[in-house]
């Protein structure tokens, strides 16, 4: 239907015959002319409705509306003086209709396009008209471009692309399951899963040696900025393999990806340990584009006077004070900011927020007076605090101060335009513990069951086993994580034991994969990236629903198809299911 692309326009000579198709991204009526601006995949071309030079043509000018779908003939021609566009590729020319069908009509639009205000409801309702923006196109071809550079890469080390099911059994990565009915075995269920984690594991038991696929995920969780209910994962999977093997293919993988997309990265990536960083920046996946690193500062109330602050200084396995150093933060911050700050911090547990403040005539703070001097001075030198700084402290059980530190620590340096947007900082975090306590003292698994402990013999605590795990970081965002897994049988069973999981429980469960570890399996480990969030940095977007085509709401709503939906009865008599209510309304 076309010769040529919008933008294809800009290299041909004046004077060319040409056919083109798309959408009329605006049109203006200028005394009788009219200009068009005709939107292709390729993006932008001025279009003339002459009364002179487009003869019949021009009669249908009065009856464009934008987006309406046109297929034109024209010419191209040098715009006149002065009237050149440099915002437009093609802005040093446009084309004289001569023929103009009007292809389709389009109803007046529901909302501006391009305008980032309007309601998200409306925008995904309507989701086909925000993606015929320019903007959306060029991060869907980015987004294409990410998983063709990820095959090339993988496919050159010797990986194998291979599908795992999406109807199966429920994985354990710690969300609730997507469940779907069985017709054929009435009161069954499949579930979606969470990650190919457990059949990934079986093809490497398999002897595929190295697997890879961009694997579907379905998680039903509490949905955020960086989260959806059904995202995608770069998932990688190899044999015979340490940790470092792993990290050099994830490196090699994540140059390629960034290097396919304009970025020259430099790895290996900094390294650091899952307890440095949650002593340094409270976070398991600290921003490193700024600094503002936490010092700990509880031998420096252990004599003071007051009793709250000697006491937690006392308990060093539980409990933690921590400074965070404000540069200039005294000048920057007025009552008011520190009064939302503690008030901020007060979400995540804190019970108040400490601080002091150094000024040309000494240090000022409520705390001063419980502390001795020559802690006092100790806390000036170990901070190096300056006049214009002020300090805050967190004080309690560690994971809390560690929480409401590292989120402190985030928000001051938004609000102190700390954060250069320019830059890549990767992370690998590191040496991860094997398990984590609930409140209620419930031993669950940091990563997934299946991680390979360091080791298990002589560890007092649970808390204390640290694990093969590792998780690779950009600019605060957990982008993946993956682990060396167990291979053999008793350390599995050793593991779902130090879980609570009973012996039937696990036969339940994940029963084949124990059983596949007794015929021959080998040491293996591999990785996963969350696809959705790489793409969401690499194309600046601050939310993971630019980067996918038909996103789910923070209510896990799909409102282009209004997923979900009810049934008919019969379907749910066929498939043995009777409903309490019909619709059962969310509070
Ligand atoms: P994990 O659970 O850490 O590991 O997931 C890997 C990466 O997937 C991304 N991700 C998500 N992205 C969008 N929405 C979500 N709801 C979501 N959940 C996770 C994150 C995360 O780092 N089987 C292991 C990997 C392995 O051990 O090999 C796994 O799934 O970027």
């Amino acid at each position: 239907m076309r010769t040529h692309l919008a933008t294809e326009l800009k290299d041909l000579s004046v004077g060319t015959e040409v056919k083109l198709a798309g959408w009329v991204k605006s049109h203006r009526d200028h005394g009788g002319v009219v200009f068009i601006d005709l939107r292709d995949k390729s993006g932008v071309v001025q279009l003339v409705l002459d009364p002179e030079d487009s003869g019949e043509a021009h009669k249908l000018g009065v009856e464009i509306r934008d987006e309406f779908v046109l297929i034109v003939e024209g010419v191209v021609r040098e715009r006149g003086e002065g009237l050149a566009n440099p915002k437009l590729e093609t802005g040093k020319i446009e084309v004289v209709i001569k023929k103009l069908t009007i292809e389709n009509r389009s109803k007046p639009l529901p909302f501006t396009m391009g305008d980032e205000n309007v309601n998200e409801e409306i925008r995904l309702k309507y989701r086909y008209l925000e993606l015929r923006d320019e903007e959306a196109l060029k991060t869907f071809r980015l987004r294409s471009k990410v998983a063709i550079a990820a095959r090339n890469v993988l496919d050159r080390l010797g990986f194998l692309e291979v599908e795992t099911p999406i109807l199966t059994k429920s994985t354990p990565e710690g969300a609730r399951d997507y469940l779907v009915p069985s017709r054929v075995h009435g009161g069954e269920f499949y579930a979606l899963p969470q990650s190919p984690q457990l059949f990934k594991q079986i093809l490497m038991v398999g002897g595929f040696d190295r697997y890879f696929q961009i694997a579907k995920c379905f998680r039903d969780e509490d949905l955020r900025a960086d989260r959806q209910p059904e995202f995608t994962q770069i998932d990688v999977e190899m044999s015979f393999c340490d940790q470092e093997d792993v990290i050099g293919v994830a490196e090699e993988l994540i140059k390629g990806i960034f290097k396919e997309a304009g970025h020259d990265i430099t790895v290996p990536f900094r390294r650091m340990g899952y307890n440095d960083a949650m002593e340094l920046y409270g976070s398991d996946k600290p921003d490193l584009r700024y600094g503002m690193e936490m010092v700990e500062v509880g031998d420096l109330f252990e004599d003071s006077t007051n009793e709250i602050f000697s006491n937690i200084s006392k308990d060093k396995k539980n409990n933690r004070i921590k400074a965070l150093k404000v540069p200039n933060g005294d000048n920057e911050f007025s009552r008011k900011i520190i009064k939302e700050l503690e008030k901020f911090v007060s979400k995540f547990g804190a019970k108040g927020l400490g601080y002091f403040q150094m000024r040309e005539d000494g240090i000022k703070g409520p705390l001063l007076k419980f502390m001795s001097e020559t802690s006092i001075n100790e806390l000036i030198s170990r901070t190096e605090l300056q006049v214009g700084d002020i300090i805050f402290f967190g004080a309690g059980n560690k994971k809390v101060v560690w929480d409401y530190m590292g989120r402190l620590r985030i928000e001051v340096a938004k609000r102190l335009n700390m954060i250069d947007n320019s830059r890549f900082e990767f992370l690998w975090v590191v040496d991860f513990p094997m398990f984590e306590k609930d409140e209620d003292g419930t031993v669950k698994a940091l990563h997934h069951p299946f991680t390979m402990p360091k080791t298990v013999d002589g560890v007092e605590d649970v808390e204390d086993i640290e694990s093969i795990a590792y998780d690779i970081v950009l600019n605060g965002v957990e982008l993946g994580g993956g682990s060396i897994r167990i291979h053999k049988e008793e350390i599995q069973k050793k593991i779902f034991q130090l879980l609570g999981i009973t012996d039937e429980e696990a036969d339940e469960k994940f029963g084949f994969l124990v059983e596949a570890l007794t015929y021959g399996a080998p040491p293996h480990g591999g990785f996963a990236l969350g696809f959705d969030r790489l793409v969401m940095l690499l194309a600046n977007k601050d939310s993971i629903r630019d980067v996918i085509a038909f996103p789910k709401t923070q209510k896990a709503q799909c409102l282009l198809t209004s997923a979900p939906d009810v049934v008919a009865n019969e379907q749910l008599k066929e498939l043995n299911i009777k409903l309490r209510e019909r619709k059962i309304e969310q509070s």
